[in-house]
């Protein structure tokens, strides 16, 4: 069992696609266990996009996450990383394959939707950044 980190950007909350989304990941067979509508702090959007520090579209990148909420969610499942990355399609919309988030909604590499860690340590790394473990649940799916 894994966990990831997916965050619908201020794009998708504004554009309405949180539900859309969701119901994409939920057939998917994957199990949500934390979510919340939030604004990202400047503190949190560096940490989050460390990596991108000093490349041409960083400070874009600031200024986008944090212009508006975003609907943060941590999925659990079998390998959840992949799953989830599956679903959302390459960062360019016009690279993504149809059938996929950014394939089906998205034009833009900056304005791209959604946000899903790209590896197990990010995808802990990135959970601690925006949830305290109080607010994430566990259950086991009966169903
Ligand atoms: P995201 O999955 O949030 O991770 C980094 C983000 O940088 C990426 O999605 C894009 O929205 C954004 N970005 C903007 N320009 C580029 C670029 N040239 N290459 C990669 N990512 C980019």
């Amino acid at each position: 069992m894994e966990r990831t980190y997916l965050m619908v950007k201020p794009d998708g909350v504004q554009r309405g696609l949180i539900g859309d989304i969701v119901g994409r990941l939920e057939r998917k067979g994957l199990q949500l266990v934390g979510a919340k509508l939030m604004h990202v702090s400047l503190e949190q959007a560096k940490k989050h996009y460390a990596e991108h520090e000093g490349k041409d579209f960083y400070e874009r990148l600031l200024t986008f996450i944090t212009s508006g909420p975003v609907f943060a969610m941590v999925w659990q499942g079998d390998d959840a990383v992949a799953a989830a990355r599956q679903l959302i399609g390459k960062t360019n919309g016009l690279e993504a394959a149809p059938g996929t988030i950014r394939g089906d909604y998205a034009i833009h590499t900056n304005y791209n939707l959604i946000h899903g860690s790209d590896s197990h340590d990010n995808a802990e790394r990135e959970i601690g950044i925006f949830f305290r473990e109080s607010e994430l649940t566990s259950y086991e799916k009966v169903i």
